[in-house]
């Protein structure tokens, strides 16, 4: 049996915490399904710069090439707040997204029926189902553009480049239409094209696209029409595709939408089935250490993991039916735990995951 490779970056704050718990539940998981796995370490973000200067050691990122899939917890925290901004934990992140060629971040927004209560949204609203996923562009855009601040006329001026491609927007475009196709048919193009050349250039190029897809229904809406719409009715949304700034923004959105920032996985894919596998949420440093994280956006991580770069659907499968198990008897973390009732820690909720797949 081929072993594959899975580098591990535990990162910052509670990132080891919930790390440690998606791990086991990985173990558990190649086990019961005779998959054979190996795990490499590699550090990056704040804990890679207090111990050798620099937020992407080499040796880090040459073991995320020869890897086949990188598992992340979360990077940054206010201490690496005063470092350059070229060695800042974050750009340790966009370099290794960048690096790894992974332009497609696929983040799903889900109401589990067993978290229903804890979605900020009145009952009539969620009760119509939220279930769906942003298709967010990774490696182009703002994120990607020149960044310069200079003095001009005695005072500081700052400028970020946003940047597009047709080729960049084209294949995108191609994965958003394909996860549709899988789903329930129905692409949501978002971007501001009342505005930007850059949102102009992604609606025609998407409409494009849209053309070798007849079965995908595509309409086009704006980003803060889109803000808006995600919480007046989510249940609108099936595939919702955007550039990398807005991605961003409304995947935050969208995952309170669902109940908890802690919950929400996602996965980072490029041409071939190397991926990135990382919760949306970052690296909570006002948490770390408590046991009070929640290991839920991690584990389901795992399961993406398991699903696109390591072709083990039952595996995944199993993973994710593990954690709505467990949310089933009841168990919460903090994030998620009704008033009244007593939340269980990271660990234990970690443990009882592993337990159930
Ligand atoms: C995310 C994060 C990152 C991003 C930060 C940490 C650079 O917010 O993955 O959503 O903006 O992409
Ligand atoms: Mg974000």
């Amino acid at each position: 049996m081929e072993t594959k490779r899975i580098a591990v970056i535990r990162g910052d704050g509670i990132g080891p915490e919930i790390v440690t718990q998606a791990v086991a539940v990985l173990e558990r998981a190649a086990d019961r399904f005779g998959l054979s796995l190996a795990f490499d370490e590699a550090e990056m973000g704040g804990c890679a710069i207090d111990r050798c200067g620099q937020s992407l050691p080499e040796a880090s990122l040459q073991t995320c090439l020869r890897a086949d899939a990188v598992l992340l917890g979360a990077v940054g925290g206010p201490r690496w707040d005063g470092v350059p901004k070229e060695n800042r934990p974050e750009s340790a992140l966009l370099r290794l997204r960048s690096a790894l060629g992974l332009y497609a971040n696929l983040r799903p927004a889900r109401l589990m029926p067993q978290l229903a209560d804890a979605s900020p949204l009145a009952p009539a609203v969620t009760a119509r189902g939220v279930d769906f996923v942003v298709v967010r562009e990774l490696i182009g855009g703002i994120y990607f553009g020149e960044h310069r601040t200079e003095t001009v006329d005695g005072q500081p001026v700052a400028t970020d480049v946003m940047r597009y491609s047709r080729g960049e927007i084209e294949r995108i475009a191609r994965t958003a239409f394909e996860t549709a196709r899988r789903r329930r048919k129905h692409v949501t193009s978002v971007d501001k094209s009342n505005v930007l050349d850059c949102s102009r250039l992604w609606r025609a190029t998407v409409d494009a696209v849209a053309a070798a897809y007849p079965d995908v229904t595509v309409r086009h809406m704006l980003v803060d029409n889109c803000a808006m719409q995600i919480v007046r009715d989510p249940s609108q949304f099936d595939v919702v595709l955007t550039e990398n700034m807005f991605g961003d923004i409304l995947s935050d959105e969208a995952s309170m939408v669902t109940g908890s920032i802690g919950i929400l996985p996602s996965a980072s894919l490029g041409a071939g089935s190397r991926g990135l596998y990382e919760p949306i949420h970052g690296s909570a440093p006002d948490i770390a250490g408590t046991d009070a994280a929640d290991p839920i956006g991690t584990i389901l991580s795992a399961a993406m993991l398991l699903r696109y770069s390591l072709d083990a659907p039952e595996a995944a499968d199993a993973v994710e039916a593990a954690v709505a198990a467990v949310l089933d008897q009841g168990f919460r973390t903090a994030d998620i735990c009704p008033a009244g009732q007593t939340p269980v820690g990271c660990a234990e909720l970690g443990r009882r995951i592993a337990d159930a797949v």
